[in-house]
């Protein structure tokens, strides 16, 4: 299969260098996703049989900064994929696009989010692009890939481990997270499979921040310290928008038979393989 990936970023390096490893051919696309000729140009060029969008605006150094952004953010996140996916159709590519779990607060009684229910949390804009934009697509036949606080056994500033080492005080709060390691090979599963659809791609089970901490101070750095906030203090002190806590359900994948590791099981690894190597 012949790649073309939009958006040079963290997780588009990342999908560049794993599907270059399973021996595909792959390129970064060098159109803005929101202008249709330049991507009708690149598909010219390239002639791809895949378009994987890993574009849109995530904020820097967060989220808060869409806020301040919302042209941007509702061109990248919404415009942008519209374009994508019409100008992908008309040309006969499969597109494969990158949403995010965080459209959801809370943990549906217990049972975490599906796929097929309706996004519940509007209270930062870059969630709500998110959502608008899943939703808008969801009738078309692409493949739309929710994932959530991407976790990798590197650490950086784009891995949620790395981040919340280095905040000053943390909220504890039961999250679905992503490892990019199981993200990969599921999302190559699905694409190798032709499907189409939304699909939850979060490990199974859920974490919360302290689990992670402890679990770090364990396996990597026994002299590491951290405080625990209130929600209240979070957005009183260090956030403008409202941050999504949720679970997600994760049997649609399963039931694939694509079985990306319990998420505690897969953090661990994470933390016993890069983070303490990058240590000693
Ligand atoms: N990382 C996460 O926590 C997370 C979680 C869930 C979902 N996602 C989704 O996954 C996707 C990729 O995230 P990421 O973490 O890799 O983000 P990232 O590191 O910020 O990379 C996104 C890339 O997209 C580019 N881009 C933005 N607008 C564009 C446009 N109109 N045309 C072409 N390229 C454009 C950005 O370029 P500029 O820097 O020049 O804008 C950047 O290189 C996003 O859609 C994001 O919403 C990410």
């Amino acid at each position: 299969m012949k790649f073309l990936i939009y958006g040079k970023g963290f997780l588009g390096h990342h999908f560049l260098n794993y599907l270059r490893s399973q021996k595909e051919e792959v390129e970064f696309g060098t159109a803005d996703i929101g202008n249709l000729e330049q991507i009708r140009h690149d598909l010219l060029t390239y002639r791809p049989d895949i378009v994987l969008n890993c574009a849109g605006k995530t904020g820097r150094p967060n989220v808060d900064w869409c806020e301040d952004h919302k042209e941007e953010t509702l061109y990248s996140n919404v415009t942008g994929p519209l374009i994508l996916w019409h100008t992908c159709h008309e040309m006969s590519v499969r597109l494969v696009h990158l949403g995010s779990g965080c459209v959801y607060s809370g943990d549906n009684h217990g049972q975490g989010f599906r796929e097929t229910d309706a996004p519940n949390f509007f209270d930062s804009f870059y969630s709500s692009t998110k959502a608008w934009s899943e939703q808008m697509l969801k009738p078309f036949p692409l493949l739309q890939l929710r994932l959530r606080m991407p976790i990798d056994k590197q650490p950086g500033p784009r891995n949620f481990i790395s981040k919340i080492t280095k905040y000053e005080k943390i909220i504890n709060i039961q999250n679905s997270m992503t490892v990019v390691e199981d993200l990969l090979f599921a999302s190559y599963e699905l694409i190798k499979r032709k499907k189409t659809g939304i699909y939850n791609m979060t490990n199974p089970g859920a974490i919360d921040h302290v689990t992670i901490l402890k679990m770090y101070q364990e396996i990597v750095d026994p002299n590491f310290k951290f405080e625990v906030m209130s929600l209240e203090e979070m957005y009183q002190k260090y956030a403008i928008a409202k941050r999504s806590n949720c679970v997600l359900n994760t049997e649609k994948l399963a039931n694939e038979g694509i079985q990306m590791r319990p998420i505690k099981e897969a953090i661990r690894d994470c933390l016993e393989k890069g983070f303490l190597e990058k240590r000693s």
